[in-house]
């Protein structure tokens, strides 16, 4: 956890099992230097209990609006007041509906059209309800009334589907209220990532491509949506659903996403080249499928691809570029060297080839470099990693474009 925020936070859990989630959020706050109240609607306390949050806090729990006791202690209009932030977490499906459309029937609706500091939202529901039309409608109106979203994030979910609905992790959600605090946020920034890999088609059936799963560059995408940012995604053939807040340019071929990386530069602030782009296609492609020879051996005519991240770094009007390198060894004077050759801003590095981390995995740990310094961020999950490494690009970005 980098920065004591000293904030005064408060948090409204609602009702879903994604709430004891909320619990370890409270420690991660409590640890980073946060004064922490918490709220409860009636659901959540079937999941948790307010004895959980109130031994985390330190105070009581607030979960009634008509209640003489609570009210006493600190009423809902002074514990507005009283926060510099508000998240709620997990926030269910009926809970973004009720303050879409400014009900007022319980504590945290009340509190909600009470608060007049920054309001955060982390969502938690099953996938199919997250992208139902009537609650993206919700997300967008709440979004316009200047709501924070942070996640859902993807993955298995407690009701055994996969898909977007899943809460943020604890350590992503309260990395996002660190970076809010600080004026590293990317409020109006126009961020482009390229992710995935690309496919070189050799024939109508064959294609040259690489283990890449997609993974950091759309954890990427879903932590600069985290911090304000317009996001771009220019992704190659993946297994992954793109956050919904992003501009999503799905591509193939390595000509294809750079074609869709330069026809997005002029208005990209922060480009970050996250694909593993094959670096090679088929110097001719053959329209029919290719035969089997006599021959034992076969020769494919291999040509060069553009190097997107660079031919961006060289442009005369440059966003702050960041590339990625994977190595098997000498990690550190590989990245450099690129750092270099490449004309980047940063670049954050990795080892590939290990038992843990890299390509096609969940975990990752990375060196990061940039002109005149370099940072460790320790093995961790992907998620959690790209928060902290879009933490470290906004800081650097900000040092070089001072407002
Ligand atoms: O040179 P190398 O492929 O190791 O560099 C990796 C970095 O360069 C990554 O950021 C990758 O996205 C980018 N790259 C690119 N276009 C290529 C090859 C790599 O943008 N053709």
């Amino acid at each position: 956890m980098d920065i004591a925020i000293n904030k005064r936070i408060l948090l409204a859990v609602c009702g879903g099992i994604a709430a004891y989630k909320s619990a370890e959020l409270v420690r991660l706050l409590r640890k980073s230097g946060a004064e922490v109240r918490v709220i409860m609607t009636e659901a959540a306390q079937q999941f948790v209990t307010p004895l959980t949050f109130q031994a985390l806090s330190g105070h009581a729990v607030h979960t009634a609006l008509l209640d003489l006791t609570q009210e006493q202690a600190m009423g809902h209009i002074h514990l507005a007041r009283w926060a510099d932030c508000l998240i709620i977490a997990p926030a269910t499906a009926d809970m973004l509906a009720k303050l879409a459309h400014g009900l007022a029937d319980d504590l945290l609706s009340t509190l909600y059209l009470a608060a007049e500091s920054p309001v955060f939202v982390a969502p938690a529901m099953n996938q199919a309800m997250w992208h139902k039309t009537v609650t993206q409608e919700n997300v967008a109106k709440l979004k316009q009334h200047g709501v924070s979203f942070i996640g859902p994030e993807s993955g298995e979910q407690a009701c055994g589907e996969l898909g977007f609905g899943r809460m943020s992790e604890p350590a992503a959600i309260c990395q996002t209220l660190l970076n809010d605090s600080t004026s590293g946020a990317l409020q109006g920034v126009n961020v482009l990532i390229s992710a995935g890999p690309t496919r070189e088609p050799l024939d109508p059936v064959r294609f040259i491509s690489n283990r890449s799963s997609g993974k950091m560059g759309y954890s990427l995408a879903q932590a600069a949506l985290d911090a304000g940012a317009n996001v771009t995604l220019v992704s190659g053939p993946v297994q992954l659903t793109a956050p919904a807040q992003a501009n999503l340019i799905k591509v193939e071929t390595a000509l294809e996403m750079h074609d869709a990386v330069m026809s997005q530069i002029a208005s990209t602030d922060i480009y970050i080249g996250a694909a593993a782009v094959a670096d090679y296609r088929a110097a001719q492609v053959e329209a029919k499928k290719i035969k089997k020879q006599q021959d034992d051996n076969s020769v494919i005519h291999l040509q060069k691809n553009p190097d997107i991240v660079a031919s961006v770094a060289n442009l005369a009007n440059k966003p702050f570029t960041v590339g990625f390198a994977a190595e098997t060894d000498e990690l550190e004077s590989y990245a450099l060297g690129k750092l270099r050759s490449k004309n980047l801003d940063l670049i954050a590095a990795n080892y590939v080839g290990q038992a843990e981390g890299g390509f096609d995995s969940d975990r990752n740990a990375l060196y990061v470099y940039w002109a005149d310094g370099q940072r460790h961020l320790a093995m961790t999950d992907k998620q959690q990693l790209a928060t902290q490494l879009m933490s470290l690009i906004t800081e650097k970005y900000h040092e070089k474009n001072p407002t």
